[in-house]
């Protein structure tokens, strides 16, 4: 081709390209389909990421027992200290003493270092606690939030003074204000005087956690959690109920109770990654099963507890049948599934039910649903998942079952999980799927090809990994929107989906991406994080049949990248359309609202961006957030319609009352 004939030719295709066709897509609004559950857009949990330890649990001191195996990690200890093993707390049976140091000049005392440092707020308060006794008469602390490495005059910058003055373990308590922001403070505690004294659980809190409770969540953390107003929120994980092997799988008994007195589990995420090493990372279980209920209910989401179904990791032990409990011996792990049902709904006069209450919840935490299995595959789940099958239905017939189809999300091994989850008639089945970004524009018709007399569907993990780029970047954000069309369109088989994992410290991350990252002080809201909020706050509560040219619109050949699927809020009256233009164009639509008369007004929702590889961060945190919006829908010869040009790579809400 001569230059001439190419440049004409270029300015051609780039003359069509700014006139794209305009779609035209049909949305019946006089018919509402499958009910959209409550439990659509949830939340999962999972202790990977110093998720609980280091971020949502409010606790600021790392290895507050002396339990890690290596007794004084986390801690600086000076002068005269001595680890003793004989404490108040049966589980937690170390503790330190402080003794004289010699000469009235030098220290006794021990120092923390958090996760990561420890993070405090000007203004803010912080409650430090401690069992101690004084076993020669009293004994005083003092205990300073200091900066070690400031060039300034002092370390310290608040300080408070602790008298402790009986010789039998008591619980006391000083708080202490910050006068300054740090990410990176420290606790020091120095013995005044020559008397000794015994402390055992040395703990920092905010007072002003989430809802204020004592042993509560750090604020910021779980207020972002509320704000995606999730349906479901699912707990402890992820591999981490499965244990390595069984000896540090999760277990739910050990995590309720009195916190001092919950033993130490190591975290199976310290070792995973050899790339990623995290040594001192264990779980204190303060954050554990009542207090996941309990922030289930605050934050208005069903509560959803995976159980181990008896088996250790199946990735770290593949065929090895000995790492997991023989099946004749099983009855201890069902017996936990059954008492934490009773736990939860049992009334206070049963077993776990008191327990419960005397926890401060009498009142039952009503829960619907329990899965049993995380990432299982074969038979030797089938087998072991039978037998929790029958005995759950068999005491608690109203609870949901939810199985799983293994790490795949498709294959032989999905085949053969969904096989077995429907002869044993379970509830719903969880699927995961960590996938690039082909997968998930290409999927946009999974759940149309679904057997509809079979068990539902929980898309339990999920999130969009760029190939060679695995972390939050706008891109694959805006795929994860596009793929959720068709959870939404699919609404009568897909009952809950959760994006994972859920949160992540920028300075101790094994896992990536992640849908909330924070420092010790900060956070910031992935765009991941902004499109399940985008769904979850605009579910509606039924589906309406959306098709451009009779077909659904899933990125299909001939759909120009475009994605979309529209549901009824009856409660308000209110179409709510999604449309998600993957394409590198902008794309016109024209979306005729069946079942509508006349101009309207219809609000937008938009979540838009020109740089693919762009991100929130800490200091960037709303770089790329939804922006709400308006436009005026015309009046067509039948019925309403939106006329829009879509931005490239751009996802947009349409909110018409009807
Ligand atoms: O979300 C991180 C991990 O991914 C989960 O623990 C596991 O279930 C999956 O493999």
């Amino acid at each position: 081709m001569n230059k001439k004939l190419l440049t004409c030719a270029l300015a051609l295709s780039a003359a069509m390209a700014s006139f794209a066709q305009t779609h035209v897509m049909d949305v019946n609004t006089k018919k509402a389909g499958a009910t959209v559950q409550n439990t659509m857009y949830g939340l999962f949990f999972e202790d990977i990421n110093y998720a609980a330890d280091g971020g949502l649990y409010g606790e600021l001191v790392k290895n507050r027992s002396f339990e890690f195996p290596q007794s004084f990690m986390g801690w600086q200890t000076f002068g005269n200290v001595t680890l003793k093993n004989d404490g108040p707390f049966e589980r937690c049976p170390h503790y330190v003493e402080l003794g004289y140091a010699g000469h009235s000049e030098r220290r006794t005392g021990l120092v923390n270092e958090g996760y990561f440092g420890i993070g405090v707020i000007k203004g803010e308060e912080y409650r430090f606690t401690v069992w101690a006794k004084a076993p020669k008469g009293t004994a005083r602390i003092r205990v300073q939030l200091i900066d070690a490495n400031t060039m300034g005059e002092r370390q310290d910058f608040a300080t408070a003074k602790l008298d402790v003055n009986g010789t039998e373990w008591k619980k006391y308590e000083v708080r202490i204000k910050s006068p300054r922001t740090d990410n990176k403070a420290s606790l020091r505690i120095f013995l005044d005087g020559k008397n000794p004294v015994a402390l055992e659980h040395i703990s920092l809190f905010p007072v002003n956690t989430f809802k204020n409770r004592e042993n509560g969540m750090r604020r910021d953390i779980a207020q972002a959690l509320a704000d995606m107003h999730p349906g479901v929120l699912r707990f402890p994980g992820g591999c981490i109920v499965e244990g390595e092997c069984l000896d540090n799988r999760y277990q739910w008994k050990n995590t309720i109770g009195p916190v001092e007195n919950r033993p130490l589990n190591r975290n199976r995420w310290e070792f995973t990654f050899e790339h990623r090493y995290y040594p001192d990372y264990f779980q204190s279980y303060g954050l554990g099963f009542f207090e996941f209920f309990q922030l289930s209910e605050d934050i208005g989401a069903e509560p959803l507890p995976v159980l181990n179904v008896g088996m250790a990791c199946q990735y770290q032990n593949r065929n090895n049948e000995k790492a997991h409990v023989p099946v004749d011996e099983l009855d201890p792990y069902i017996q936990d599934c059954l008492d934490l049902i009773e736990f939860a709904n049992g009334d206070t006069t049963t077993t776990w039910g008191k327990k419960r209450a005397e926890m401060g919840h009498p009142a039952p935490f009503n829960l619907k649903f329990i899965a049993v299995g995380n990432e299982q595959w074969g038979d030797f789940y089938f087998v072991r998942m039978q037998k929790f099958v029958d005995a759950i239905r068999a005491k608690y017939p109203k609870i949901q079952i939810i199985g799983t189809s293994g790490p795949d999300s498709e294959g032989k091994n999905f085949d053969l999980g969904w096989e077995a989850m429907k002869r044993q008639k379970v509830d719903l089945v969880d699927e995961h799927f960590y996938r690039p970004e082909s997968w998930f524009l290409t999927s946009g018709l999974r759940y149309e090809k679904y057997d509809r007399k079979g068990p539902k569907v929980f898309a339990g993990e999920y999130a969009c990994h760029g190939k060679g780029k695995k972390w939050n970047h706008y891109e694959t954000s805006l795929y994860e929107a596009a793929f959720m069309t068709d959870l939404e369109r699919n609404a009568d088989i897909v009952h809950m989906a959760t994006y994972a994992p859920m949160l992540a410290h920028v300075e101790g991350w094994q896992w990536r991406p992640d849908l909330i990252w924070y420092d010790n002080v900060r956070l910031f809201k992935s765009v991941s994080y902004y499109v399940q909020q985008m769904y979850a706050m605009n579910k509606g509560t039924n589906v309406l049949t959306m098709t451009m040219d009779g077909q659904p619109i899933a990125g299909q050949e001939g759909q120009d990248g475009l994605f979309a699927s529209s549901v009824i809020d009856k409660t308000s009256g209110t179409v709510i359309v999604k449309v998600i233009n993957t394409n590198k164009q902008k794309q016109p639509v024209s979306i005729n609202l069946s079942g509508i008369k006349g101009e309207r007004k219809a609000e937008t929702i938009t979540l838009t961006c020109t740089d693919m590889m762009a991100e929130n961060t800490l200091d960037e945190p709303e770089k790329i957030v939804p922006q709400e919006g308006s436009l005026n829908c015309e009046a067509g010869k039948k019925n309403t319609v939106i006329n829009d040009e879509i931005a490239p790579m751009t996802f947009r809400i349409y909110k018409v009352k009807k």
